[in-house]
């Protein structure tokens, strides 16, 4: 890709994560207040929890007719099951938002033939007109959703293996002893970049690495993030813990960094 295919994320930079989410929350309940049958992109794992908890604070938000799509779920654990993004989803957000049930779309990773739920996931999404807004986080290998390292710019929907660093990382959310599943379904990168707007949220420095690779390195399928670039609408929001290996006066030079109040 030539220099001028580049385009770069907008960053801005927040003192603190609970700023950040702050801001994520505010901008995708302005964009509800606007559109309110929005059709969002949302993602689960520690980084947008505040985010969740400030949307479902908002007494002036209705979310009767938003519609929502997530980005992964894993393969083999049923919706009911306490570490699956299906019970995250309900836990931190649609069991207190007037959402209607039949709007929330969670990739079904306890389906018998998992090839048909990832081409039907694509075909849900297209028959709501695509993803308006897609929320992401970041893992610290630069994975979007649960593209790893090596997923194609223009994967689809689909399982995907996890790596160990990914699965060691989310072992937190599963039960003492029970092993957390090898392989996931999730949107692929292709999918995610059909998305009209993309934010990305990522704190904490366990995240720092990930997001200078993102921003600063090459695009490559090394750093999922990395492919963002081809995107024209991202902005990252992070707090100034994930932002300690970004070069800020290179990026405010290219016009892309922002510090928050
Ligand atoms: C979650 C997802 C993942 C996470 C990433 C960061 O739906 O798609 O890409 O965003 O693994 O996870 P946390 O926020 O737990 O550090």
């Amino acid at each position: 890709m030539s220099a001028n295919d580049m385009r770069r994320p907008s960053v801005k930079i927040h003192q603190t994560a609970e700023l950040a989410c702050e801001a994520v929350a505010e901008l995708i309940a302005g964009r509800i207040r606007r559109e309110p049958s929005v059709t969002l992109g949302l993602a689960t794992g520690a980084t947008p929890r505040m985010v969740y908890k400030s949307l479902i604070g908002r007494s002036d938000v209705s979310w009767r007719a938003v519609r929502c799509f997530n980005l992964d779920e894993y393969v083999g654990l049923a919706p009911d099951h306490p570490a699956s993004f299906a019970y995250y989803m309900r836990d931190l957000l649609f069991d207190h938002i007037d959402i209607d049930p039949g709007q929330v779309h969670i990739p079904d990773g306890s389906a018998s033939d998992i090839e048909a739920a990832a081409s039907a996931y694509e075909e849900k999404i297209a028959e709501n007109g695509g993803i308006a807004l897609q929320l992401l986080g970041i893992g610290r290998n630069g994975h979007i959703g649960f593209n790893e390292p090596g997923s194609a710019h223009d994967s689809r929907t689909r399982e995907v293996l996890l790596t160990q660093s990914t699965i060691d990382a989310n072992r937190r959310d599963f039960p003492e002893g029970e092993t957390p599943p090898a392989t996931a379904l999730t949107m692929g990168i292709g999918t995610i970049l059909e998305a009209r707007e993309i934010v990305l949220l990522a704190t904490g420095s366990a995240k720092a690495e990930a997001l200078a690779a993102a921003l600063q390195g090459p695009v490559s399928l090394d750093c999922p993030a990395s492919a963002l670039w081809r995107h024209g609408a991202v902005s990252v929001f992070c707090d100034e813990a994930a932002a300690e290996k970004l070069n800020i006066e290179t990026l405010k030079g290219r016009g892309s960094a922002s510090a928050a109040a």
